[in-house]
């Protein structure tokens, strides 16, 4: 698996675009009492770098639609914190039809640099201790970037979305780097569903040495996505880092490398649903690399039957094909006996699977349990599987 390279290279690429952009207005911003969203907005359009200092927090009631941007430098050193008024966020929010996601802020444009040490607050905690209350309340992700290209998102602290950190929606050449993520209740309703990233219809997209400690996805690999490298990571609390296929979904050339995963429920997972009337596509080319793993309920996890009983998935295999998945250098400790689930749906839907070097070990008093289905695995480690589940394709 090569494609880290040119990522890379086209990361390098926006910073010096940026850098080399020529004359710009600047503008610093401080806090007006009331809702700072109109300033921001029109300082955004009208200055080519836009300072939030250290001590100020802006205050954000009303939705920040920041897209079409073009060579704009956003200096967050202080904080954007957002107002968590729920008759108007789930009235106003930006929707979007996939997964029925709403947002408090879209970004876009092309040729974009948001970084400064600042903090991004969602205001997470009012929105959780609403789920009781109101189970289908729409809460927002926090920040996505909408339509953009030759974006970096850079040393940045994130705090408790009510939903998704980060949604990366038609995306292109996107980094994100020294990203602090961390949702944490203080209230016996947990955080749900805070997600650090979700790629869709997006192609070419880092995200790199990040901090997460959340209560879902540490990064989720949605419809269409394509080109990604995700590496050195520390996830904690998660559920898992991997692909969730959907509609029409094409997941190609994804690496996850240098991933320490703790406490979360996967580790290296894919899932894609089966059944009447699910969707379809394939994933392919996919490499889970130096994964350290502890207390992980299920370190490596393919599950092409998601929420879909046997005797349905029989009668309707995934129509989400995978082939050329990579399980490389997986090491540590699950929480009980299973410490690899691979199933795939029956019928051939999983093609070239290869697990090399697995070092799993179970929870402490459980003996490894090595679970497979409906595959054939080549590899080094191979035969630590069922032997069903050993030979080639
Ligand atoms: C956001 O602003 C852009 C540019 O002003 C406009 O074209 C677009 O329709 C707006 N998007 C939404 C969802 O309101
Ligand atoms: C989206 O919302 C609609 C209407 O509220 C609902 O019928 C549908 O099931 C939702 N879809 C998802 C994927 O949640
Ligand atoms: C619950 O949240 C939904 C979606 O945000 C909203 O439409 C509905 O009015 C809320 N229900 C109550 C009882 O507040
Ligand atoms: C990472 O970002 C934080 C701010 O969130 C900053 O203090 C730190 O210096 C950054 N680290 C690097 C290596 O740039
Ligand atoms: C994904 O891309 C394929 C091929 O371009 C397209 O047919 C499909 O509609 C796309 N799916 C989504 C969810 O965008
Ligand atoms: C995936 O990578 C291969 C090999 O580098 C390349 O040929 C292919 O076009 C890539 N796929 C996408 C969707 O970019
Ligand atoms: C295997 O992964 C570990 C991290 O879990 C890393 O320290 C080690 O260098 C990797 N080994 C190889 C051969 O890449
Ligand atoms: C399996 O799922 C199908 C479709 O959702 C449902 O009709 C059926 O009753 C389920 N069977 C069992 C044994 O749960
Ligand atoms: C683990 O396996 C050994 C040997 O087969 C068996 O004696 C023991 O009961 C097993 N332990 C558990 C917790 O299943």
């Amino acid at each position: 698996m090569r494609l880290s390279v040119s990522l890379l290279i086209s990361s390098l690429w926006i910073l010096s675009a940026y850098a080399t952009s020529g004359e710009q207005k600047l503008c610093t911003l401080t806090a007006s009492g009331g809702d700072d969203a109109p300033q921001f907005l029109k300082a955004v359009k009208a200055c080519a770098t836009v300072t939030i200092p250290t001590s100020t927090t802006l205050t954000i009631a009303t939705r920040l639609n920041t897209t079409g941007l073009h060579d704009k430098h956003l200096d967050l050193k202080g904080t954007i914190r957002f107002v968590p008024d729920f008759p108007y966020w789930t009235g106003n929010a930006f929707t979007f039809p996939f997964q029925n996601t709403s947002t408090y802020w879209i970004l876009g444009g092309k040729n974009l640099l948001l970084d400064g040490g600042g903090t991004i607050d969602g205001a997470g905690q009012g929105w959780w201790d609403q789920i009781p209350l109101n189970a289908t309340i729409q809460r927002p992700v926090t920040m996505t970037l909408y339509q953009a290209k030759n974006v970096v998102v850079k040393n940045i602290r994130m705090i408790n979305s009510p939903n998704w950190f980060n949604f990366v929606n038609e995306g292109q050449n996107v980094l994100f780097d020294n990203i602090t993520i961390n949702a944490a209740s203080t209230s016996t309703e947990g955080a749900k569903n805070t997600d650090g990233w979700d790629t869709y219809r997006s192609d070419n997209v880092v995200i790199s040495n990040s901090i997460i400690n959340n209560g879902d996805d540490c990064v989720s690999f949605k419809p269409n996505s394509t080109n990604i490298l995700v590496s050195n990571l520390k996830c904690t609390g998660s559920q898992s880092l991997g692909q969730y296929a959907g509609q029409f979904d094409i997941v190609e050339n994804v690496t996850a490398i240098d991933i320490v995963m703790t406490n979360a429920g996967n580790g290296a997972r894919m899932k894609a649903w089966a059944g009447a009337g699910v969707g379809s596509g394939r994933v392919s080319n996919i490499l889970f690399s130096n994964f350290l793993v502890n207390n992980v309920d299920s370190p490596i996890t393919i599950d092409q039957c998601y929420s879909t009983n046997a005797t349905a998935c029989a009668a309707n295999p995934s129509n989400t094909y995978f082939d050329n998945i990579w399980f490389t250098n997986i090491t540590g400790t699950a929480s009980g006996a299973t410490v690899a689930a691979l199933k795939c749906s029956p019928d051939g839907r999983c093609g070239r699977v290869n697990v090399n070097d697995l070092h799993l070990l179970p929870g402490a008093g459980f003996n490894a349990t090595y679970i497979c289905q409906n595959i054939a695995l080549t590899g080094n480690s191979a035969s630590l599987f069922p032997a069903e589940c050993q030979g080639v394709v």
